[in-house]
């Protein structure tokens, strides 16, 4: 029993929601606060492809929209043997509402991999830069 069981189920359980008719990839994320409280996205395509929005950025604009703050851990889950980490603009958004939290990658078939945002992000610009 890993302490992330329920991030990746709920990930797991998001993702059968995701709106992926252009690349067939469906892909859940959850997201959890200190207090324990998960909230959800899947991937949401659109014809334009330009404009779909990650599992991951649904998931944390879900949880900032509802007046959460902090975060610490957010779990991404896909149907693939290899591990889906986040894109390059997820990484950005995950660093400026998460900072460096475990990102919990796993499959539908048990394989899991926790890496932190400073080794998938390590130079990051942010308000810090400014
Ligand atoms: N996708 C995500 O939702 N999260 C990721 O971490 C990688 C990519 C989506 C975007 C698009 O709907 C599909 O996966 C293929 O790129």
């Amino acid at each position: 029993m890993s302490e992330y069981n329920a991030l990746i189920a709920a990930a797991t359980k998001v993702r059968e929601n995701a709106h992926a008719k252009f690349s067939n990839f469906k892909v859940g994320a959850a997201l959890r606060t200190p207090g324990g409280k998960i909230y959800t996205g899947c991937n949401v395509e659109n014809a334009t492809y330009g404009l779909t929005v990650c599992a991951e950025r649904v998931a944390i604009f879900k949880a900032v929209s509802e007046g959460e703050r902090r975060f610490d851990a957010i779990a991404v889950v896909t149907d693939t043997d290899k591990l889906t980490p986040p894109c390059g603009a997820c990484r950005q958004i995950i660093w400026e509402f998460c900072g460096d939290v475990p990102v919990v990658l796993a499959n539908l078939h048990g394989k899991t991999e926790t890496l932190r945002m400073n080794q998938l992000f390590p130079k990051p610009f942010d308000s810090s830069n400014l």
